[in-house]
């Protein structure tokens, strides 16, 4: 595209985000020289301060959210630096702020990026006092921060107020796990590689799991997570991407239309889940790593039916899924932090080994693939191999890994911050690893059936000590089915 922005206007700029993860991430694009050498970045919120105080706010998050040898350019990049405070419920405000980023700006062909990352009930606001300040013309693209919504009404009605002054093409939605290296290449494994897609469907593949484990609680965000809990915290958004990218079938190209067609493809087709194909948990106290942490009503200080663990027995009912389940699961306060996708094939049609000794380990589904996301990134793929000797039964066979460890392969570079990438895609315009309208849509439309199963059954979370891998009924539920969750 021809886009490329010369200011970045962030609201939400003194908030836990910027400060954690967007800040650093544009100091580092800025330290790699990857920036446009104009771009200016305003921050505004409602903390009233001047340039000097945003830029001391900055240097502070930089020093504590970025490991030093990526601060380089850090003077240059504080630099790039302004602030305009707002409030965003006075019309006036905002045309301050249009005035700031006027008097920043080049002229008038040149670009603006937004970033919204304030609390959803400031987008309408902010929107409209955007286009009354004239900030919402042809030049300018509105990136948006989650949660956009709690469910398929909701994120409607946030995605129509966006509509109204923003066309689609404008509009970039996050989904931080797109902007992952890691999650990245599971398109170049499938796509780069001819050896997996011919077998990439259900007549060789038998189950899918995809695990997102988390270490961590409830983390402070008492009012956020309790209204959300897990499922629609990491389910609808993060889990959904991973399971598009697995299932999607191969896109003409590395687009912005040809993959999200593919993504959404995958979405509607979705099977509604039933109540009996989940389990929900709430952890109780418990530990990890030999720390003791308490439960979550502890930390939340009342009492809470959401849940925070959650798993999911799903189907994708097209030709190349039939019958193949996709195992999701996904917790806080589960014993490591891990995220990895395991694809399990299926036997070999005809075992030549049977009866040579013992119980035969091909006949229980000797080939699968691992793809580890999180924390490191490694992949493996388990094959079947003769144990050396001279077994007097014949032959004896047992699994072994041909294992690729990503950072070894890639030695002295490192991964970058998601939102460096998603950043750096955003200023350029390039909507490839934003999430369109219609995959929303179709991710809450499956999201708020599982949800209506739920209230219709009464179903309320299970417990589980944490430092556990969830509730014993989400080993039940993957155990009904003759497998069981990869650990
Ligand atoms: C966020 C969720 O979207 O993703 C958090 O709101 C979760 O609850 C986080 O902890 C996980 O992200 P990552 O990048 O640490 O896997």
């Amino acid at each position: 595209t021809e886009f490329a922005a010369d200011r970045l206007l962030l609201f939400g700029a003194t908030g836990d985000l910027s400060r954690r993860k967007l800040l650093p991430s544009l100091c580092a694009l800025d330290a790699d020289g990857l920036l446009p050498e104009k771009l200016r970045i305003i921050g505004t919120a409602r903390t009233e301060m001047d340039d000097a105080g945003f830029r001391d706010m900055a240097r502070k998050a930089l020093e504590e959210h970025l490991p030093a040898e990526r601060r380089g350019g850090m003077a240059g990049f504080l630099n790039r630096l302004h602030y305009q405070p707002l409030d965003a419920s006075t019309l006036e405000g905002f045309e301050d702020l249009a005035e700031k980023v006027g008097s920043i700006g080049e002229g008038s062909d040149t670009g603006v990026a937004i970033f919204l990352s304030t609390a959803p009930s400031l987008f309408g606001p902010t929107i409209e006092g955007l286009r009354h300040a004239g900030l919402a013309g042809e030049n300018v693209r509105m990136c948006l921060e989650k949660p956009l919504g709690d469910d398929l009404e909701s994120s409607r009605a946030i995605n129509d107020a966006v509509a109204d002054a923003f066309p689609e093409e404008r509009i970039f939605r996050i989904d931080h796990y797109l902007g992952k290296e890691t999650v990245q290449n599971l398109l170049a494994l499938r796509f780069a590689n001819i050896l997996f897609e011919p077998i990439w469907n259900a007549t060789y593949i038998d189950h899918v799991q995809i695990t997102v484990a988390e270490t961590v609680g409830l983390e402070g965000r008492v009012d956020f997570y309790d209204g959300a809990g897990a499922l629609r915290d990491m389910v609808q958004n993060h889990m959904l991407q991973l399971l598009s990218l697995v299932a999607m079938e191969p896109p003409t190209g590395f687009g912005p239309t040809a993959i999200r067609d593919e993504k959404v493809k995958v979405l509607r087709a979705l099977r509604p889940v039933k109540a009996g194909e989940t389990v929900t948990g709430q952890y109780r106290a418990g530990a990890i790593g030999g720390q003791a942490v308490p439960g979550y009503d502890e930390e939340l200080g009342r009492d809470s039916d959401t849940e925070t663990f959650v798993a999911i027995k799903a189907h994708v009912d097209n030709w190349r899924w039939k019958g193949v389940p996709f195992y999701l699961r996904t917790g806080k306060r589960l014993p490591e932090r891990v995220t990895e996708i395991l694809v399990q094939f299926r036997c070999v049609p005809h075992s030549i080994f049977e009866g040579a000794g013992g119980p035969s380990p091909v006949a229980t589904h000797p080939n699968h693939l691992l793809i580890g996301i999180q924390p490191e990134e490694n992949i493996t793929l388990a094959l079947m191999a003769k144990v050396p000797g001279l077994d007097e039964n014949g032959v004896s066979l047992r699994e072994v890994p041909l294992e690729i460890a990503m950072p070894d392969a890639f030695v002295g570079q490192y991964r970058r911050i998601a939102y460096e990438r998603l950043l750096l895609d955003l200023i350029k315009g390039d909507q490839t690893l934003f999430v369109r309208r219609d995959e929303v849509e179709a991710q809450w439309h499956w999201i708020d059936a599982i949800r209506a199963e739920w209230k219709a059954g009464n179903m309320t979370p299970r417990t589980y000590t944490a430092g556990s891998w969830g509730p014993s009924a989400a080993i039940g539920l993957i155990e009904r089915d003759g497998v069981s969750w990869h650990e």
